[in-house]
């Protein structure tokens, strides 16, 4: 399978820090955070890459990966002009695959330990036209998506709510999903929300409404480093990871 890290995005949670570099870039642990994700991607056997970054940082990206080649992957860029959302983002991936082509998404700023292969390997167990994501229980659930499973069957996901107020499970939906190129089409029906941005969530909505989402729910750390609370959580628990 191929993958996408997308790595635009402005970062305001975190300013003035990412006035000066782009968010994926900051030090976490020993590395600058790009590179958790493409470790993770390749441990799982996924070397073709695509990395959507914005304007910011761009030469840095290069400077730091290159080809990828050092990293033991191949990366393949691309500019997202303006931050437009995770599913705008994933559109500029479009032309990267063939039809009906499956892969895994990581939002870049994700931080975490699982192994993707059983994850990849249940989802090519799937009907085509379906979704993967992956769930982990956190202790604030009202700053992510929140999955709201159906009542009668706790397996299947009734719909994912954005960063409700009152959430309605203690899960909250990871950066780290898997789609055919069914996802093209389905970004290409949904409209921008009250932020004015295409939402990820929407996209899965769309899934589970048709009942054609799954999940896992990870095992291991997961952080999102979008906060400095969480950024500096993140760089603790990555320490003495190798990469
Ligand atoms: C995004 C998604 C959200 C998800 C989170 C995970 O939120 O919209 O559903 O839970 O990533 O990192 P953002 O961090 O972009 O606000």
């Amino acid at each position: 399978m191929k993958g996408v890290i997308l790595a635009g995005g402005k970062g305001t949670r975190l300013l003035p820090l990412t006035s000066i570099v782009n968010k994926h870039l900051l030090p976490v642990g020993q590395y600058p955070m790009i590179l958790y994700g493409i470790e993770r991607l390749r441990q799982a056997g996924v070397t073709e890459i695509m990395l959507v970054i914005g304007t910011q940082s761009a030469g840095l990206y290069t400077e730091l990966l290159g080809s990828g080649s050092r990293y033991g992957v191949e990366i393949t860029y691309r500019i997202q002009e303006e931050a437009g959302g995770i599913a705008e983002a994933l559109m500029l991936a479009k032309g990267f695959f063939k039809p009906q082509e499956r892969f895994i998404v990581l939002l870049g700023d994700n931080l975490f330990t699982d192994d993707l292969l059983p994850v990849m390997q249940r989802y090519q167990q799937q009907q085509p036209g379906s979704a993967r994501i992956l769930l982990k229980e956190v202790e604030d659930a009202r700053r992510y998506g929140v999955p709201v499973f159906h009542s009668d069957n706790p397996h299947k996901i009734e719909r994912i709510e954005e960063k409700p107020e009152h959430p309605q499970s203690s899960f909250c939906v990871t950066g780290i999903y898997l789609y055919d190129t069914s996802v093209f089409e389905i970004i290409q029906q949904i409209n921008p929300s009250a932020r004015g941005e295409l939402e990820i969530t929407d996209v899965n909505n769309r899934y589970a409404a048709a009942n054609r989402l799954e999940y896992d729910i990870l095992q291991g750390y997961w952080g999102d480093a979008g906060t400095f609370e969480s950024l500096s959580e993140a760089g603790l628990h990555m320490v003495n990871r190798q990469i």
